[in-house]
């Protein structure tokens, strides 16, 4: 195959860029700032198209791309040697009133089997089996050593400042290294992409923290109406989240940070007795309809891989699968509703 500039090293960049490397493309990642820094760094780790509650096309989208998650991580586990917290550990989605007509609910008796604890108000739980969880940031570091192992270079440090076209084709980018050319371009800039592209893609701000568990006591993710808790195999609950459209304003505010706190408190009480470890905030790729932006652009040596928002954890085995077939040319559309099914 050819030569492929991927301008984004997130989540997006590296698995797609590692999928293309596999298919014997000469890969180079362009990144602005450090490696897996952006969204993929501040984000959950849930792969979870059920307790997410995805409809449609992107439930679809969704549930393939968890079913592509066993194999994937060992096809990384066996490049890397690394391991990354990669779990089908199940969701539970605490309910207050009873749901018995739901496949999913279980009653309090059964809740309690699975997880102690959380707060007498609860009735029972939906419960998602198949829904799981990854370390996002350990996830990752071991992409990265993956790309380097396969050759990809990554370049880091390196603004693209600009797509430049004549006609349908783009004929290089403008970077902060000078002008750079490729058979094939692709653009993995999450939140960031209207920099770039016309794109309708913008940012959704999620703050978060972390709690310290010394007892191991919370064993399952919990995933409520306002809140979810994801608790690490080291004993790290990460509590988010804030979905706020504030721009690419930074920090953590006391309101967002009181919010979580308190809902996660009112779900789980013993989190009240937790040390606070951290706290910490993203920016979403949000997209019309919630549904990523996948495959071909207005250029035909130009693709793209964006506006996976919520999901982006989740649906990385997928995209890279999309991305790649499209590199290869079997791919010539952009992602629809209607086309889910062939991936
Ligand atoms: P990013 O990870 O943001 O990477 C984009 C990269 O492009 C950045 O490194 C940026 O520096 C680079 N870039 C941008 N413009 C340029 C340029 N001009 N030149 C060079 N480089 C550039 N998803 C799940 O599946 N499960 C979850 O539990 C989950 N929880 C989340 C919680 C929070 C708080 C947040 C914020 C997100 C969460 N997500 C979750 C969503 C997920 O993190 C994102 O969808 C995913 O990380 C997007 O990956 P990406 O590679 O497209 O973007
Ligand atoms: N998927 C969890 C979040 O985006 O907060």
């Amino acid at each position: 195959m050819s030569s492929v500039l991927i301008i984004g090293s997130g989540i997006i960049g590296l698995a797609t860029a590692i999928e293309l490397s596999l298919r014997g493309a000469s890969v180079t990642i362009l990144e602005r700032g450090a490696c897996g820094q952006g969204a993929t760094w501040a984000a959950a780790g849930m792969l979870a198209p059920e307790a997410e509650q995805l409809e449609g096309a992107l439930r679809e989208l969704g549930i393939r791309s968890r079913s592509l998650y066993p194999e994937w991580i060992r096809k990384l586990i066996h490049i890397t040697n690394r391991d990354c917290s990669y779990r089908c550990c199940g969701i539970l989605t605490p309910t207050l009133s009873p749901q018995p007509h739901l496949p999913e609910y279980i009653d309090r008796t059964q809740l309690n089997k699975k997880q102690q604890g959380l707060c007498d108000a609860i009735s029972g739980a939906l419960w998602y089996p198949e829904d799981g969880q990854v370390d996002n940031r350990c996830l990752a570091e071991t992409l990265i050593v993956a790309a380097r192992t396969l050759g990809v270079n990554i370049l880091e440090g390196t603004n693209v400042y600009q797509i430049a076209a004549s006609g349908d084709r783009v004929t290089h980018l403008e970077t902060s290294l000078g002008n750079m050319h490729a058979d094939r371009y692709l653009l993995a800039t999450g939140a960031w992409t209207r920099e770039l592209m016309p794109l309708p893609i913008s940012p959704r701000k999620g703050q978060m923290l972390s709690v310290f568990d010394r007892d191991r006591s919370l064993q399952r993710v919990i995933f409520g109406s306002n809140v979810y808790l994801v608790p690490r195999q080291d004993g790290t609950i990460i509590i988010g989240a804030t979905v706020e459209d504030v721009g690419f304003t930074a920090g953590n505010t006391a309101v967002g940070i009181a919010q979580l706190l308190n809902n996660a408190i009112s779900i789980y009480p013993a989190i009240a007795d937790m040390n606070i470890q951290s706290t910490w905030w993203g920016f979403r790729p949000f997209a019309p309809n919630e549904m990523p932006i996948l495959g071909a652009s207005i250029y035909e040596n130009l693709g793209l891989a964006t506006g996976h928002y919520r999901n982006g954890i989740l649906l990385a085995p997928i995209t890279a699968r999309i991305l790649a077939d499209w590199a290869e040319g079997n791919i010539t559309d952009r992602l629809t509703s209607s086309s889910t099914k062939s991936f």
